[in-house]
């Protein structure tokens, strides 16, 4: 990892309206409260928290699919709300909870994996080219470059899904729940997919969950947030060896799920 710092964003806020119901004046939703970070180039920025503490209003704000109530995200120093679509789309990319509803259902594979270097306007022969190094990269067999989504399995989707990502080489990966939909036997397999494709491209990623451990061996820092804020942003050893809040206490002891009849799990030694 080196001290360069490829994405930092400055006291983010998202306030949404929503409406108290009939008759009702609208009430504020204070989704994201003033966070700010720093993600160094060649690292894996973990953001964990429980559901609703505004992981994704975070995310898709440093994507640049949202605009911020206030504060600025930069890239490499330059403001992204500078940046044309096309241009973030070069540095920055994201792979989401589930790539079922993020693929297109009427397009085969190779289309759907190709489409962003179309969109950057690569001749077909060159494009059909790195479709098939990618799909190799993923682990897809390159018999399913004709298949739809919907004959895939969850976690053929999810490969479909990250090779999208990388085929036009981002710099950065915005990884939001990658195996949250996925069955627990493929969830492994899908991170350290993501883990050996980051070492062999030189990636950086920030990884979100709502669980502590799967950004555990991955993470190279992890940022944990309540209720829109950060609690703690620190070293993940460091974090997992000492965490320095209750809350951060509270999501290590979530992620042991006690064995039937045995009683809770002793969190003290994960505590201390
Ligand atoms: N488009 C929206 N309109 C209104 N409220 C929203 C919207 N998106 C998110 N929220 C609210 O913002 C908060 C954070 O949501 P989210 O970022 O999805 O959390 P997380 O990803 O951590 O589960 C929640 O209270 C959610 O209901
Ligand atoms: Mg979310």
């Amino acid at each position: 990892m080196s001290d360069e710092i490829l994405l930092s964003a400055r006291d983010i806020r998202r306030d949404f309206g929503v409406s108290g119901g009939f008759g009702k004046p609208k009430r504020i939703v204070q989704a994201v409260r003033g966070v700010s970070l720093d993600v160094k180039r060649g690292g894996v920025l973990g953001i964990v928290g429980e559901s609703g503490c505004g992981k994704s209003t975070l995310a898709k704000i440093l994507l640049g699919l949202d605009e911020p109530t206030a504060g600025e995200v930069l890239f490499q120093g330059r403001s992204m709300a500078a940046m044309s679509r096309k241009q973030r789309a070069t540095h920055i990319q994201p792979i989401f909870q589930d790539p079922y509803l993020s693929l297109n259902p009427r397009k085969r594979v190779e289309t759907i994996i190709g489409l962003p270097l179309r969109v950057a306007g690569l001749p077909e022969r060159e494009i059909r080219k790195r479709v098939y190094e990618m799909m190799d990269l993923t682990g897809l067999p390159t018999r399913l470059a004709g298949a739809f989504p919907s004959q895939m399995s969850g976690g053929q989707r999810q490969r479909v899904a990250i090779a999208r990502a990388l085929i036009a080489r981002p710099e950065l990966v915005v990884c939001d729940e990658p195996t949250s939909a996925l069955d627990v036997s493929i969830q492994a397999q899908i991170l350290n997919l993501l883990q050996d494709l980051r070492r062999e491209l030189g990636l950086t990623y920030i990884l979100i969950s709502h669980n502590l451990a799967v950004v555990e061996h991955i993470a190279t820092e992890v940022m944990v947030m309540n209720r829109g804020e950060v609690v703690e942003h620190r070293a993940t050893a460091e974090l997992f060896a000492a965490p320095q809040s209750d809350y951060t206490r509270m999501l290590l002891a979530s992620i042991l799920t006690p064995e039937p009849g045995k009683g809770l799990p002793d969190i003290s030694a994960t505590a201390a």
